[in-house]
């Protein structure tokens, strides 16, 4: 079954429950994931508010806004990671390629294959280095030579350099900033379209900080990517686009500017972003 979204992507549409190609091209800019009307409960708790957005191809995307305002909740609506969460439902469409992620027919694990996640601690497993990379592309029944899809996943992630000569070393031996870009490739190792990071770089010092901020520039040109950050400056030197959710008096987060990084920094639409962005709350 093949589906054509509302505005097209110009790609081969192909239904989440087979196995897609890593990827067709498309033109960069294009819509490949968009939420509407999209609400986030937990039980009666409403934490997303009625969002509707759009995320373009390979550009970079970040999510900005005051703490508990629900960005980690509608990062992880976009691939059904809520799902392991009992309380969890969502109201609204997700749409990936045009296909809402929440029908029946979509399979959740070959979903999060192809939008995959990078989490706020680096979580590698305790594993090597290379088990680390390897165990996603193994466990989807990777047919390819294993040794190349490691390095390639480990240079992508800016990492091959430091780790090719102990790639049998745990993954914990590696520093906070190592173990992140090695979540990083194992997250590549799978041939994700859309990579979700949240709050990737909070556990780690100012220098791994810029480094996985520029891994992040080089990223793009393969991935798209939306990246949740409660840091300002980082939003403005990494991301192309910004989304400011802020929380209303029933707790609910909506959506209150979006638009290219640069205006939404220097000119916002909206008093309440400019009240954020020059610090006056949150
Ligand atoms: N698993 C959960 N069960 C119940 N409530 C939750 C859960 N996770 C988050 N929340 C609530 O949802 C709201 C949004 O949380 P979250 O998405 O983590 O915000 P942010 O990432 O912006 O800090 C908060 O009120 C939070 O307490
Ligand atoms: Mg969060």
């Amino acid at each position: 079954m093949t589906l054509d979204g509302p505005r097209s992507t110009g790609r081969v549409m192909t239904d989440l429950t087979l196995q897609a190609e890593p990827r067709t091209p498309v033109a960069p800019g294009t819509v490949v994931m968009e939420t509407e009307n999209m609400s986030s409960y937990y039980g009666k708790f409403r934490a997303v508010k009625d969002v509707s957005l759009n995320f373009l191809d390979r550009q970079i995307t970040a999510l900005i806004g005051p703490s508990g305002c629900g960005k980690s909740t509608l990062l992880r609506a976009l691939n059904r990671m809520n799902d392991l969460v009992p309380s969890a439902r969502v109201e609204g469409e997700v749409r990936f390629h045009g296909q809402n992620i929440y029908d029946e027919s979509v399979d959740p694990v070959e979903l999060r294959r192809r939008v995959g996640m990078v989490f706020q601690k680096p979580n590698p497993f305790p594993k090597t280095i290379y088990q680390n990379v390897a165990w996603g592309a193994k466990i989807n029944g990777f047919k390819g030579e294993m040794d190349e899809l490691v390095e390639h996943s480990l240079r992508q992630a800016a990492l091959w350099d430091e780790v090719k000569d102990k790639l049998d070393q745990s993954g914990y031996s590696l520093s906070g900033g190592q173990q992140q870009r090695l979540c990083i490739a194992r997250a590549i190792a799978v041939k994700p379209e859309i990579i979700l990071m949240d709050e990737p770089t909070s556990a780690l010092d100012p220098v791994a900080t810029l480094r996985i901020e520029e891994l992040i520039q080089e990223l793009k040109v393969n991935y798209t990517i939306i990246i949740v950050t409660h840091n300002m400056q980082q939003a403005a030197r990494a991301s192309d686009y910004t989304v400011f959710l802020n929380m209303d008096s029933d707790r609910a987060g909506y959506v209150v500017e979006t638009g290219t990084t640069g205006t939404l920094f220097t000119k916002p639409a909206k008093v309440e972003t400019e009240d954020y962005i020059t610090g006056r709350f949150g």
